[in-house]
């Protein structure tokens, strides 16, 4: 039996679903029972009946979701799917960071740790980080972390003045502005569009700024023009899925960047393979200790509560 037939058989057996990020490789996206992005991928944990959580992405969103279903079981493909903005933001540091700001209400951007996490007031993604800083009242002051690029868009947007991390994706820093000045030289009648996690000059040029799941439903919204992608790569996959005469292109990146186009190696852990060995083995699994569970729930149900 091929690999995907066992992983459908398996997960009825166990009632398991299988949750992936717009980034994981196609053969996962095609198997997932729902793709989305940080914030759809969020609210799916919530509300499963499942007993067994596959979480097809990196290992802070599949904490996030042990964390909202702290009695099932979360597994993650490859334990080492990890994230450079995650790993910008150690929890000893951040802690003296907000005990030297004490009156500063802290947003942290879901990219981070449990830890991190568990020392915020409110959680945001990319796709309602403007209207959680807008949430709170203008007198208040803000720190905002791991994301100083989102950060920095968040505070043209707004007009807040935030207290930034100086954390940052490696993935939407690879962008290269000569080779994408460039790329639109030649193609002079493609939109760029963006994830708010590239840097200033990058979003600059975008005629649309957004989540995952943002980007692909401008994508949709306007079928007859074609698009210059600033994002990890893996999204052109729903992106052609659902629009398959759309012409895409992906951002180019820096010359020394391992991949032409960026992509992220931490999402590229995750295989068709691994998947099915730890929905077999119910490993490796996601261990959050409960005090920490405790913590870090309240801020991310705030965040769900005002994106309903
Ligand atoms: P989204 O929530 O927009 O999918 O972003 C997740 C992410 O990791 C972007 O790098
Ligand atoms: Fe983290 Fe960047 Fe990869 Fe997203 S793309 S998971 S922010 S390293």
């Amino acid at each position: 039996m091929d690999l995907v037939k066992k992983i459908h058989r398996l997960k009825k057996e166990k009632n398991a679903v299988i949750l992936a990020h717009y980034y994981q490789v196609p053969e996962i996206q095609d198997i997932a029972d729902y793709v989305g992005d940080s914030l759809g991928l969020s609210q799916k944990a919530a509300e499963t009946k499942a007993d067994i959580i596959v979480f097809a992405g990196v290992h802070f969103m599949a904490e996030t979701a042990k964390i909202l279903s702290p009695k099932k079981t979360v597994v993650l493909p490859d334990l080492n799917a990890g994230c450079s903005l995650a790993d910008s933001c150690p929890p000893e540091a951040f802690k003296a960071f907000t005990e030297a700001h004490p009156n500063h209400v802290v947003i942290t951007y879901v990219n981070c740790s449990a830890e991190i996490k568990a020392l915020s007031d409110i959680v945001c993604t990319s796709s309602n980080a403007l209207k959680i800083v807008e949430s709170i009242p203008k007198e208040t002051p803000i720190i905002f972390a791991p994301d100083k690029n989102l950060g920095a868009y968040i505070i043209k947007e707004t007009g807040r003045d935030m207290l930034l991390w100086d954390g940052s994706c490696v993935v939407h820093e690879a962008f290269s502005m000569d080779k994408l000045i460039e790329l639109h030289k030649k193609y002079p009648d493609y939109k760029i569009i963006a994830h708010p996690e590239s840097e200033e000059h990058i979003l600059n040029t975008a005629t649309y700024i957004g989540s995952t799941a943002g980007m692909i439903n401008y994508v949709k919204q306007h079928q007859n023009q074609k698009f210059i992608v600033a994002t990890e790569a893996g999204i052109l996959h729903k992106m052609k899925e659902a629009m398959p005469y759309t012409e895409l292109i992906p951002a180019p990146a820096k010359e020394d960047n391992t991949c032409a186009c960026s992509e992220c190696h931490f999402m590229k852990m995750n295989t068709l393979q691994k998947l099915y060995d730890c929905l077999l083995n119910e490993s490796p699994q996601i261990e959050v200790d409960e005090t920490i569970i405790e913590r870090a729930l309240l801020p991310i149900e705030r965040m769900l509560e005002l994106s309903k």
